[in-house]
């Protein structure tokens, strides 16, 4: 499959790497988008190197990189996806090149969100993911356990062995 791995600033942000390099070794192709927050957190060569394959970021993106990107793409997984990503994506909002791609694509839209369990429980988190679920989105529900922040709760990101498991048992339109 052609898989866009949105990534954007969580603490999970780390997993990012992981699954990139788990799809990629599955045979699918990822092309990764990754928000201005995420850029400053990790390089985009890394992803670069797990994924093959160049890397939309603001900085880079052409006038149409966010409608470029989508062609022939199966699936878009934003994984972590923050709260502020989840309520801009729930606004229909388009102010960075994930959450643009987000909107261009006609696609399964899969948002595995990753914050703070107070973050997660807050109602307008809950409306947000409601109105992405609205749209048609798949949320990867967030586990139960303890934060890098030491809170307990549900709102961390869905395990990468969980994640990986979903994206295997998808069947691609077509
Ligand atoms: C160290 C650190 C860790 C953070 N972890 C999270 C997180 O796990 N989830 C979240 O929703 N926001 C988290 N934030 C806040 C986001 O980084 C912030 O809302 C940012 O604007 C999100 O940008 P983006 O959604 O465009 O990537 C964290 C911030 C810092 C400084």
């Amino acid at each position: 499959m052609k898989i866009i791995l949105g990534v954007s600033a969580s603490v999970a942000i780390y997993k990012a790497c992981d699954i990139c390099r788990e799809l990629s070794k599955a045979g699918h192709s990822i092309t990764v988008a990754m928000t201005r927050t995420a850029v400053d957190w990790i390089n985009p060569v890394l992803f670069e190197a797990l994924s093959g394959n160049e890397v939309i970021t603001d900085a880079i993106a052409g006038g149409m990189a966010h409608i470029d990107i989508r062609s022939g793409a199966d699936l878009m997984l934003i994984a972590p996806a923050t709260a502020d990503l989840v309520a801009r994506a729930a606004q229909g909002r388009a102010d960075d090149i994930v959450t643009a791609t987000l909107l261009a694509y006609d696609g399964p839209r899969w948002l595995a969100p990753a914050m703070n369990p107070s973050m997660y429980a807050h109602p307008a988190t809950q409306a947000s993911l409601a109105q992405c679920r609205s749209y048609g989105y798949r949320i990867l529900d967030s586990a139960d356990g303890e934060a890098v922040c030491g809170d307990v709760g549900q709102g961390k990101m869905m395990a990468v062995s969980d994640i990986l498991a979903a994206v295997a048992a998808f069947k691609p339109a077509g």
